[in-house]
């Protein structure tokens, strides 16, 4: 199959950054939201980027930004999206029944060589699929924040994905530059798995008082040369966030993903993190 066309589904932080990688290798984009007003923040926030991360680093010249932001054509009208592409990439919001209904409605108008991919994060691609007549064909394209940037894809493989299926998703991943790891459908596959381990194993360390904020962040940091250490990161992806994740990977594996109650604690005050600016630091 020769992909030339594709739609992403949802103009959020990865919906925008999906489009915006997708258009920089070539490829023409339909970028769909519930509105025009969230499709042109999305689109201006694309532009912001490649201006500054691209034309101002002399990485790209700004006749090619203009034709990057070209190829991205926003609609809210998911009938005409869809028209003559050959991959749909959902990433609306992490709800499972909005996912699923979305998929049976993908499944419906969709021709049927059309690839139907879910950038989920953690809810199982075999769920997602489960309300669909042509599950051969839904896939998890799991792409990283920021997606421009980030060179891992976790391609998840549904129980009744192709192999055809499979094989495309990878060569058009590859084609974006990306490093490809091939995952058989499990919630939150690999890495959302251990990030979640590592936070909320640290979370306790601190509600336990075991040792403080800083110093589980610098112990973590520089034990493991991670740049990032798991206090922080919580903060910045959003403690709302890894309960969510927590409360699916604990129904779905089993209790030693149960959430730690100082989570649920921070959670219930508002205590999200950045974007709240508080969380376990202050912002
Ligand atoms: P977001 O909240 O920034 O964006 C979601 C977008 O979907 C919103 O603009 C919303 O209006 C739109 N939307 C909701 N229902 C829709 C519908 N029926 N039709 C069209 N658009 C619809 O969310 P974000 O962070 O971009 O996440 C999207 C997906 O990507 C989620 O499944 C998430 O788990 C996954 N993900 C998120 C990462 C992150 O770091 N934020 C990293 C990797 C995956």
């Amino acid at each position: 199959m020769n992909i030339k066309n594709t739609c992403v589904i949802g103009a959020g932080i990865m919906g925008a950054g999906i489009a915006q990688i997708i258009a920089m290798h070539d490829y023409n984009v339909n970028l769909v939201d519930l509105n025009e007003e969230i499709l042109q923040k999305a689109k201006e926030s694309i532009r912001i980027n490649l201006e500054k991360f691209y034309v101002a680093k002399n990485k790209l010249t700004p006749e090619k930004a203009n034709a990057v932001l070209e190829r991205i054509n926003l609609k809210t009208n998911k009938h005409e999206a869809i028209e003559d592409v050959q991959v749909v990439i959902e990433a609306v919001f992490e709800d499972l029944k909005l996912k699923q209904d979305l998929f049976a409605e993908l499944d419906e108008i969709c021709e049927k060589s059309v690839i139907l991919a879910s950038n989920t994060s953690s809810l199982s691609i075999s769920q997602i699929a489960s309300k669909s007549k042509h599950q051969e064909r839904i896939i998890g394209i799991h792409f990283f924040n920021p997606a421009p940037v980030m060179k891992l894809i976790e391609l998840i493989r549904g129980k009744n994905t192709s192999e055809k299926v499979i094989r495309l998703s990878k060569e058009f991943s590859e084609s974006l530059g990306k490093t490809v790891v091939l995952v058989n459908d499990s919630p939150g596959f690999i890495t959302t798995r251990l990030i979640y381990v590592l936070c909320n194993e640290a979370i306790k360390l601190r509600s336990e008082g075991i040792a403080s904020t800083e110093d589980i962040d610098t112990a973590v940091k520089l034990a493991f040369n991670f740049p990032m250490g798991p206090l922080e990161l919580s903060d910045l992806v959003g403690n709302d966030i890894y309960l969510h994740v927590g409360e699916y990977l604990h129904e779905e594996l089993g209790d030693c993903y149960q959430p730690s109650s100082l989570l649920k604690e921070m959670v219930n005050k508002n205590q999200l993190g950045r974007k709240t600016k508080k969380g376990f630091y202050e912002y």
